[in-house]
């Protein structure tokens, strides 16, 4: 079992889409073990997206991911981190294929609805800086047994 970090964004938010996009997860069987609703701080904006601060486009990313509250997951599952990247699609809103989250809700680079790890080792660094273990409820859903075979992984 693999954990990847999942950010619902500001848009996704205000658009009033949060449970719509939270559902694709839900159906496609993923296991939530954790969830919040929280307001980046621009302190925590550099953190998270320390990659992304010496870019151009940073002082945009930053006023926007702060500018109404977000809601952070955790999501268990087999090759999580690539499922959900591929759910997600593309980037850009514009370029992400139709039946993917971004294909099907943004027109937009920036405002994407949902940021999620891109790696495992991104992963970890990310549930570190935004949960503590105390957050992070594990449990093994009933249902499972009819989601895949015991074999699978
Ligand atoms: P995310 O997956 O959260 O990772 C970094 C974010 O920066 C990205 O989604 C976009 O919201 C934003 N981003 C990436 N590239 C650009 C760009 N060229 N211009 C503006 N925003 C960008």
């Amino acid at each position: 079992m693999e954990r990847t970090f999942v950010m619902f964004k500001p848009d996704c938010i205000e658009r009033g889409l949060l449970t719509k996009v939270m559902s694709r997860f839900e159906d496609k069987g993923l296991r939530l073990v954790a969830l919040k609703m929280l307001r980046v701080t621009p302190e925590l904006a550099k953190q998270h997206y320390a990659e992304h601060v010496e870019k151009p486009f940073y002082p945009s990313l930053e006023s926007f991911i702060t500018a109404a509250p977000v809601v952070a997951a955790i999501y268990e599952g087999l090759e999580v981190v690539r499922v959900v990247r591929d759910m997600l699609g593309a980037t850009s809103g514009l370029k992400a294929v139709a039946g993917t989250i971004r294909g099907d809700f943004s027109a937009s680079r920036q405002m994407n609805l949902v940021h999620a790890s891109d790696s495992a080792e991104s992963a970890a660094r990310e549930i570190g800086i935004y949960f503590t273990p105390a957050e992070i409820v594990e449990w093994e859903p009933r249902v499972d047994d009819m989601l895949r075979a015991g074999d699978e992984g």
